[in-house]
């Protein structure tokens, strides 16, 4: 009998800790969005992904917000997220970012950017930095310096297109060229192609889990950066030299290399290739997808090509296209916002809440994730009115479909904001000009979008191309 009590006793003080802990989880839990944690370890993450692999991955997020609310927990790539569909909430993340919130990405990722990018920069050294980059993609800088450019590259590429092309291949060629160039003023040639097909296997990377031995897509993406690190540092060190004999060339590199950094040549190689991972995949997604969608929406299309052939009517055949063209495009701007709308190439970013954070009623615990979801919002139809389907129209002035407010954030905001907005717009402006008054096309097979892992068409959108015969025609003897 006395063993029986002993045994007894032990058990309740054993259990003892127990009780408490599940009631303190409990209590945390009560201050949670609500939500679904799903299976152990997985989650929700195979609905998820499940989701995002099909053309419309609306429900994973429409049936969640239904059911909890525009704030609600979940559990994705192995850790609970706290899921925000909510506008006053994403812009309450984006701007608090650094004293509630920090960055946060996979190991895959931040192993293949290297520790200096400015994606994973923190602190001070991350504000001086993000302003010097967005200095360098200002508007004046691109009307000054870039616009030529990238006209130019642009040209020489469409001139190139002949019969059946992949869209989105050929998209990041461009789009890599005028990276490189703005770069460090390198012009096209076998090296900056032979750099990109290593590159293309660093992106890879990103996508798969950070092992090695695990992954051969991850040890080829490792084995690719160290090449494309080391083709960097190469022209990094002879740059170096040519800076210090007084040949200043106008690029990002020349700023980095000014004493007033004091940088290595590893952190120089780091922060470049960033900019090139940062603007390749977006600006040429987003050329692809205006296409994609104007293709599907003739009268866009149409106005599109009005708007463009109006333009060149005013220069001759071959003349580049000027600021005052670029200022002089509503309708292509109205393309511009409604595409970054619909396709939502940055879906959302994710952050790590630093400490106990409380929103709207519910507590966001140290430690976790959160997700700000710009997609749920661009596609809420309290925001924007029938808003999935494409419909330039409604940014014209006055159309009173759009909302106003903070719901419209394809480049995010706070410090961390895209500081390749604007010369993301123009590169897809000025595409899209020489695309409309160059050539004509339709689409060689049927393709649909898909989400998961990167925003992207199935078949990198194959197009048949030929070139409009009168271009000449219309423009200036
Ligand atoms: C359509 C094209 C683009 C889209 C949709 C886009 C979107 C975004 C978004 C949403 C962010 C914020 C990420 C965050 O808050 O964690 C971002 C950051 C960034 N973007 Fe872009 N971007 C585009 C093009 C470009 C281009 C052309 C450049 C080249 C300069 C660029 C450079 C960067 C950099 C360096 C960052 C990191 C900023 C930081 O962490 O401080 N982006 N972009």
């Amino acid at each position: 009998m006395a063993a029986f009590v002993f045994l007894l006793l032990c058990v309740t003080l054993a259990a003892i800790p127990f009780f408490f802990l599940f009631r303190a989880s409990r209590c945390r839990r009560r201050m949670l969005p609500p939500g679904n944690l799903g299976l152990p370890f997985i989650g929700e993450t195979l609905q998820l992904i499940s989701a995002y692999k099909t053309e419309n991955p609306e429900p994973f997020i429409d049936e969640r917000v239904k059911r909890f609310g525009p704030i609600f927990t979940t559990h994705v790539f192995g850790e609970p997220t706290v899921f925000s569909a909510d506008p006053e909430t994403n812009r309450f993340i984006l701007m608090n970012e650094g004293k509630l919130f920090d960055c946060s990405y996979p190991a895959s990722i931040s192993n293949l950017l290297g520790r200096h990018s400015l994606l994973l920069m923190k602190g001070s050294l991350h504000k001086r930095m993000h302003s010097l980059t967005m200095s360098f993609a200002n508007s004046s800088n691109i009307r000054d310096h870039l616009l030529v450019d990238i006209d130019r590259l642009v040209r020489l590429n469409l001139d190139s297109w002949n019969g059946r092309i992949f869209l989105m291949e050929e998209a990041k060629k461009i789009t890599f060229e005028l990276t490189v160039k703005q770069l460090m003023s390198f012009d096209p040639g076998e090296w900056t192609e032979s750099l990109r097909k290593e590159y293309v296997l660093v992106i890879e990377g990103f996508f798969t889990v950070a092992l090695p031995f695990f992954s051969t897509t991850y040890s080829r993406a490792i084995k690719a950066r160290t090449k494309v690190a080391e083709a960097l540092s190469l022209i990094v060190k002879q740059r170096r030299k040519q800076s210090e004999a007084g040949e200043k060339k106008k690029d990002i590199l020349e700023t980095l290399l000014a004493g007033d950094y004091g940088f290595s040549d590893e952190h120089i190689v780091d922060f470049l290739l960033a900019l090139l991972v940062a603007g390749y995949e977006t600006t040429s997604t987003i050329m692809t997808l205006a296409v994609k969608f104007l293709t599907e929406t003739p009268l866009a299309l149409a106005q599109l090509k009005e708007e463009h052939d109006q333009i060149r009517a005013e220069k001759r055949e071959n003349e580049a296209l000027e600021w005052s063209d670029y200022k002089s495009m509503p309708f292509t701007q109205c393309v511009v916002n409604e595409t970054l709308r619909v396709a939502n190439i940055i879906g959302g970013i994710f952050r790590r809440a630093m400490t106990d954070i409380p929103i709207k009623g519910y507590t966001i615990p140290k430690g976790w994730k959160v997700f700000a979801s710009f997609r749920a919002v661009h596609l809420d139809r309290d925001h924007f009115k029938d808003a999935r389907s494409f419909n330039p129209w409604r940014w014209q002035e006055n159309s009173g479909t759009t909302s106003a407010g903070n719901v419209f954030t394809p480049f995010g905001g706070g410090p961390r904001l895209c500081p390749g907005y604007e010369l993301a717009r123009v590169e897809l402006s000025v595409f899209l000009h020489h695309l409309v008054t160059r050539l004509s096309w339709v689409p060689a097979e049927e393709d649909k979008l898909v989400f998961f892992p990167t925003t992207r068409t199935q078949k990198r959108y194959p197009i048949n191309v030929q070139r409009r015969n009168h271009v000449s025609k219309l423009c200036k003897e």
